[in-house]
């Protein structure tokens, strides 16, 4: 499952690399040539190899993708993240062509709520505002009433007002929103990420006793274990404008390791550590998903305009408007 590494931040990649014999130079002159033929733009996530995200035209958090995804006059998205995330996008721009390097490049969260278990739940909550984070398909969007991401959860659910709210999938997100807006009564669904979940508190807390001075930095996908110690918990993008202006030289970084990549190149002069899995022998802070995309699947999902991601167009329109009212409460 994983590669020999040469660099620091060099991540493990999953997945079968296609028999193209390019070597990375051919594969990174190839994908920008397709993409200037095909006006192509390439969105990619902090936690995508180190190579795609220096390929792409932007890298962001999940808001900023989708916002770089609503404003985009390119023909063609190809998009380097996970499923959810195309999908957003394609839902944004039904006459737009949205590729994926690989389809297969899931969620945990978004597969752990299933539409027909989400709404046959939402039946015990009537009356209540459905808020979705984003982590999740679009059926279980139409479902919703507003989408939200890591970055825009306590604004929006405050925003709401006093009004009863389910919060969806993630329990230890909405644990955190819970707190944040002061809001105790929050109906949650009771999924999980299944890279923030593995952090472990006991090693959290030894490493802390080696770096006195460092500060942690955690995702609000971790469970409270990890934030209890945190010093700042944001969103991806906001763990990183906080590495680069705390005056701490020393961060433990509690989110997937794909993020070291952009943090270190922002912060350059600061210390980056990852926070450590309870398994030592596990990678188990990389993403499986977001590390099947890998440069031979996005050149030929240029090259083969494939795989595409699709949404019913029923499902589509219903699943537009939680997501559209997002973007209008986050301007
Ligand atoms: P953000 O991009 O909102 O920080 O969320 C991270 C994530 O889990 C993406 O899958
Ligand atoms: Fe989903 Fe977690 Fe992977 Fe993000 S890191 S895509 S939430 S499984």
């Amino acid at each position: 499952m994983s590669q020999p590494t040469d660099t620091p931040h060099r991540l493990p990649v999953v997945g079968q690399a296609p028999p193209l014999g390019l070597n990375a130079d051919e594969l990174e002159a190839g994908i920008r040539r397709l993409k200037a033929e095909r006006n192509a733009v390439i969105l990619a996530h902090y936690y995508q190899e180190d190579e795609l995200q220096d390929l792409a035209d932007f890298v962001g958090d999940s808001l900023q993708l989708s916002q770089a995804a609503a404003s985009t006059k390119a023909d063609v998205i190809a998009f380097c993240g996970v499923h959810f995330m195309a999908e957003t996008a394609k839902i944004l721009n039904p006459d737009k062509i949205v590729v994926v390097p690989d389809l297969e490049a899931g969620c945990s969260l978004a597969d752990g709520c299933p539409a027909p278990a989400f709404g046959r739940w939402l039946e015990k909550y009537p009356g209540h505002t459905v808020v979705s984070y984003i982590n999740c398909s679009a059926e279980v969007k139409a479902l919703s009433d507003v989408i939200c991401t890591s970055s825009n959860a306590v604004k929006i659910v405050k925003a709401l007002g006093d009004v009863p709210i389910v919060f969806a999938p993630d329990k230890h997100l909405g644990a955190f929103v819970k707190k944040q807006a002061g809001r105790d009564d929050l109906v949650l669904w009771p999924g999980t990420c299944m890279v923030h979940e593995t952090f472990s508190e006991r090693r959290l807390l030894e490493l802390m006793a080696l770096h006195p001075g460092a500060e942690v930095i955690a995702h609000p996908e971790c469970h409270e274990g990890i934030l209890r110690h945190a010093h700042h918990v944001a969103s991806t993008s906001g763990l990183i404008a906080y590495a680069k202006k705390s005056p701490a030289r020393t961060f433990i970084v509690a989110t997937e390791a794909g993020i070291l990549h952009k943090m270190a190149a922002e912060a350059p002069d600061k210390e980056l550590i990852a926070a450590p899995p309870e398994d030592e022998s596990c990678a188990c802070n990389v993403c499986p998903h977001m590390r099947r995309n890998t440069l031979e699947k996005l050149y030929l999902a240029l090259r083969d305009l494939q795989p595409q991601v699709d949404v019913p167009e029923p499902t589509r329109v219903r699943a537009l408007k939680p997501i559209q009212r997002m973007l209008d409460m986050s301007v």
